[in-house]
């Protein structure tokens, strides 16, 4: 499985964490920024990363701002992405067995570094249940306004 990885400045630091995590694990991945600590704005990268994952040039993506919500926001506003913002394990679970999420948003300065790489991993690791859940999720990608 290959991951796209992005940030702000906010989530910069986690997203040096998680690629040192991933690389540990042999998981493949593409960094599309941001590169340091200095001021940017979160929409940018959001809305690479969601490119990347509805272009297939990587499979599930990982996005970081602050709080998570502001990359989260962005990356949702993007028909075909399910973004779930996570700030514990069940919930990272269940929105891929659930929602087939294909983003995860974390906020860097929320958790700490423990408990945000347990969450990328039960992203990884875990499978869409699919059935009902199929069509709820169908549903969502019908609605336009
Ligand atoms: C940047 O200061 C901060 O607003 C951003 O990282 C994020 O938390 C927005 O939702």
């Amino acid at each position: 499985m290959k991951i796209g990885i992005g940030s702000d400045h906010g989530g910069y630091e986690l997203k040096e964490v998680i690629k040192e995590y991933l690389t540990s694990e042999g998981i493949e991945f593409v960094d599309y920024g941001t590169n340091s600590l200095d001021s940017v704005d979160y929409p940018d990268f959001g809305k690479r990363v969601a490119d990347a994952v509805l272009n297939k040039e990587v499979d599930r993506g990982i996005l970081i701002c602050g709080t998570g919500i502001g990359i989260s926001i962005t990356a949702n506003r993007i028909k075909g992405i399910r973004c779930a913002l996570c700030s514990d394990t069940f919930s990272a679970r269940m929105s891929r067995l659930h929602n087939d999420a294909n983003i995860l948003a974390l906020g860097g300065r929320v958790l700490g570094k423990g408990l945000a790489l347990d969450i990328v991993k039960i992203f990884l690791e875990t499978e869409f249940e699919g059935g009902r859940h199929e069509r709820r999720i169908n549903k969502i990608d019908e609605i336009t306004c």
